[in-house]
């Protein structure tokens, strides 16, 4: 089944893709292009997903990928004026790429959020966090700044910080990096958001915390039953945090999947790479066994046929086909799809005798 069918199945048939999806986030077709003097970058290219409330969607991929421009993208933050930015973003019933910037902005405010990987470059530094909490708190709700500043402290301390009625008077650069992206995620979770974008929310921090951040997230969704995208270049993140996973290269989405299927049975090339070069804590990092070689495509000039022909050593398999055509997104199985023109039969046999052994 292509890329087009898969709409027309989603859209119930209805003509010019106009109708409203049940879903509570629907992503269709989405292209995000850049021109610039080189050429144009083709950062996002046909990217389709849903989500659920209460639910997670995992987008991994190599850096590059075209994941946060994607995170931009649905929140509405592209400046039209550099940006192609084409197809649909429906956020429970409201279509985002048509809207205009200021009934983007209150939508924004009302249902989303977003958590970065620096925490630094979204919280002022002259203010102090409490403050930060208190304001994004008193946009979306005539309190006082008493009652703000008791909901500040409150939000500090179900994040998980220490002496949170102290701390609230702190300035960002007296937490450390753990603390400050605790703080971050009270300070966008303070309005309630009904989707929580996290764009590689761990990647600066220990092991340990990570961790904790991760399950703090996950209790946090439960009490709010909030929508998470979480986005991140390692899939060891999303593994037990994520209901689906998006697998993006060079713009597009080449494996589509629930967690259970993408981690036991992947059929992608490129997906079998990112398992293999996964950090693994009972392995030396140079017994990781199947590395991904080569570098990512320039998003201006995609290789022809399947973007990842070049790094794949299936390619020959395909009489040619994977340097000349490109492979559509294809419902392999029941909400399984996959971008890869090698046979079903044989990549299966290729993952159960030849990459599943070395994990
Ligand atoms: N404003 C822009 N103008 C031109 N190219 C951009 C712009 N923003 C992002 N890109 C390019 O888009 C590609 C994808 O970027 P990004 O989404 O940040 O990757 P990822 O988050 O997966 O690491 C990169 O090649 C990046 O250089
Ligand atoms: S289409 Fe060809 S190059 Fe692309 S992932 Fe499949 S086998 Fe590899
Ligand atoms: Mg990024």
């Amino acid at each position: 089944m292509g890329d087009k069918e898969l709409r027309a199945e989603t859209l119930d048939g209805a003509p010019g893709g106009a109708k409203a999806p049940t879903a509570f986030l629907e992503v269709r077709d989405l292209r995000i292009h850049f021109p610039t003097d080189d050429g144009l970058v083709k950062s996002v290219d046909g990217l389709s997903f849903q989500l659920e409330r209460g639910r997670t969607l995992g987008i991994v991929g190599e850096s590059g990928s075209g994941k946060s421009v994607t995170s931009l993208g649905i929140l509405g933050l592209h400046n039209r004026r550099n940006a192609n930015v084409s197809g649909e973003i429906w956020l429970d019933g409201q279509e985002i790429v048509g809207s205009s910037p200021d009934q983007v902005r209150r939508l924004r405010g009302r249902n989303m959020a977003m958590i970065f990987q620096d925490p630094l470059s979204s919280m002022h530094p002259f203010y102090t966090v409490g403050n930060q909490i208190i304001e994004a708190y008193r946009i979306h709700n005539d309190v006082s700044k008493k009652v703000a500043r008791k909901h500040a402290i409150d939000m500090l301390g179900r994040v998980g910080i220490p002496q949170p009625d102290r701390r609230v008077d702190d300035y960002p650069h007296q937490f450390s990096g753990g603390m400050r992206q605790r703080a971050m995620i009270a300070m966008s979770l303070s309005c309630d958001p009904e989707l929580l974008i996290a764009d590689e929310p761990t990647t600066a921090l220990d092991v340990t915390v990570q961790a904790q951040i991760l399950d703090l997230l996950r209790d946090l969704q439960e009490e709010f039953n909030s929508a998470i995208i979480m986005i991140t270049h390692d899939l060891g993140v999303v593994a037990e945090l994520a209901d689906d996973i998006l697998v993006m290269y060079g713009g597009r989405c080449v494996e589509y999947a629930a967690v259970d299927d993408v981690f036991h049975r992947p059929l992608h090339p490129y997906t079998w790479g990112l398992l293999g070069s996964m950090p693994r804590l009972d392995r030396e990092r140079s017994e990781r066994l199947l590395p991904i070689k080569g570098t990512p495509p320039s998003l201006i000039n995609l290789p022809s046929g399947c973007a990842f022909n070049p790094r794949c050593v299936y390619s020959e398999l395909n009489d040619g086909r994977s340097e000349t055509e490109r492979p559509e997104l294809e419902e392999l199985e029941p909400g399984h799809r996959v971008a890869c023109h090698l046979p079903l039969a044989r990549r299966k046999e290729i993952w159960d005798n030849e990459i599943r052994p070395k994990l």
